[in-house]
């Protein structure tokens, strides 16, 4: 299968994957093997999905492989959407979280450190298509999802850090899922913020900034109960503080920062660039890509990037692209040791054939520095 923008989509086109919606038993809005007729695009116009992958004959034999089953990414929704019902009450009551609240997400945060990345796989289709309207629900699960990926290469080849500041390799997988528990609700701070501010297009003026900048200590002060995990506190209060220091709320640097927040910064903002969000469109993965390669030891950790590098493919299999020689295709496979240089399936007038690019150091992949205007990095993303 491989990805296209909608008002490029020939009508009874087949769906290739899952469009996944909110719905708390995690039903997707459209699944894979739809064929789309124009009323069923229209809807996902509407609900403001810009690309889907689509199965077909020059496609076939690719198959993204995503980050989790689409039985975990359900019940990862629905856990989600339960939780975020229960902070809305709690905030209501002007009552703080416990532990006991945090259960939902806390079991299928276990179960996504069991599933994620145990294969050693690569290129993973991390973003799921779905829909700006539930960019807040599906972001939460794509970012603890991400930082699983990178805990899991992390901790495996260098330890974690415990609590005496001391490598470890004691019972992976729990820790693994303390991050994703923190990872889930680490913007649970945004809940409190009016949806409309949330949802602006427009740029957001110096007092709805600091309504934005001012979640992540709503959340650890919504956390304040001690039954909820140190862990879990400190990954909401820092996942926007920088390496050098430039973030927020506290300004730390390097490694005053919780390991676990410094990956959470990492995924929040390579995820929050590849996806639909209601002020901005999805970029490509390479963009993503780039974007936190060029922040290492500046806006992020530089070990994590490191290992972010090695496991997020910027073309990743499904990707369209062009060719520096005017040829385009698909991005059919990609390998951990050539991760910039995958094997593209070229299409043009005649049979498509696959050229493996480590081969070809002449063809470039046309990207970031092709584009006009070139996007600029920056230090914040909603
Ligand atoms: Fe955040």
């Amino acid at each position: 299968m491989r990805l296209i923008p909608l008002d490029a989509v020939p009508n009874g086109a087949e769906l290739g994957r899952d469009v996944i919606g909110d719905r708390e038993d995690g039903i997707p809005l459209l699944r894979a093997g739809t064929a789309l007729t124009p009323r069923f695009k229209e809807g996902l116009v509407r609900a403001g999905v810009h690309a889907v992958y689509v199965s077909d004959e020059v496609s076939r034999g690719i198959n993204p492989r995503p980050v989790m089953s689409d039985a975990t990414r359900a019940a990862a929704t629905a856990a989600v959407a339960s939780t975020f019902e229960i902070v809305r009450s709690a905030l209501d009551a002007g009552e703080p979280l416990t532990g006991e609240m945090l259960d939902n997400a806390g079991a299928v945060a276990g179960r996504m450190a069991g599933e994620i990345g145990r294969d050693g796989d690569v290129a993973l289709a991390l973003a799921d298509m779905s829909s700006a309207d539930h960019y807040t629900l599906q972001h939460a699960i794509d970012v603890a999802a991400l930082g699983v990926l990178i805990g899991q290469r992390l901790y495996r080849e260098r330890g974690y850090l415990d609590y005496r500041g001391e490598r470890s390799f004691e019972r992976i997988e729990r820790r693994l899922a303390s991050l994703a528990l923190g990872l889930l609700i680490q913007d649970i701070g945004k809940l409190a913020i009016p949806r409309e501010v949330l949802a602006k297009r427009d740029p957001l003026n110096d007092y709805e900034w600091a309504l934005i900048q001012a979640h992540p200590l709503t959340g650890a002060e919504m956390l304040r109960s001690e039954s909820v995990s140190m862990l879990v506190k400190t990954t909401v209060r820092s996942h926007h503080e920088r390496w050098d220091g430039g973030g927020y709320p506290d300004g730390k640097v390097a490694d005053e920062t919780h390991e676990h927040a410094r990956i959470g910064a990492v995924a929040d903002a390579y995820d929050a660039i590849t996806s639909e969000r209601p002020h901005a469109h999805a970029r490509p993965a390479h963009v993503g890509v780039r974007v936190i390669r060029e922040g290492r030891g500046t806006l992020f950790d530089p070990e994590v990037v490191d290992v972010f590098s090695k496991i997020v493919a910027p073309y990743p299999p499904g990707d369209a692209i062009e060719l520096s020689d005017g040829r385009g295709g698909v991005v059919a496979s990609v390998s951990e040791d050539e991760i910039d240089r995958p094997v593209v399936r070229v299409l043009g007038d005649g049979q498509p054939y696959e050229l493996p690019l480590a081969e070809h150091p002449e063809v470039r992949i046309l990207g970031w520095e092709d584009m006009d205007p070139a996007p600029e990095p920056r230090r914040h993303w909603k």
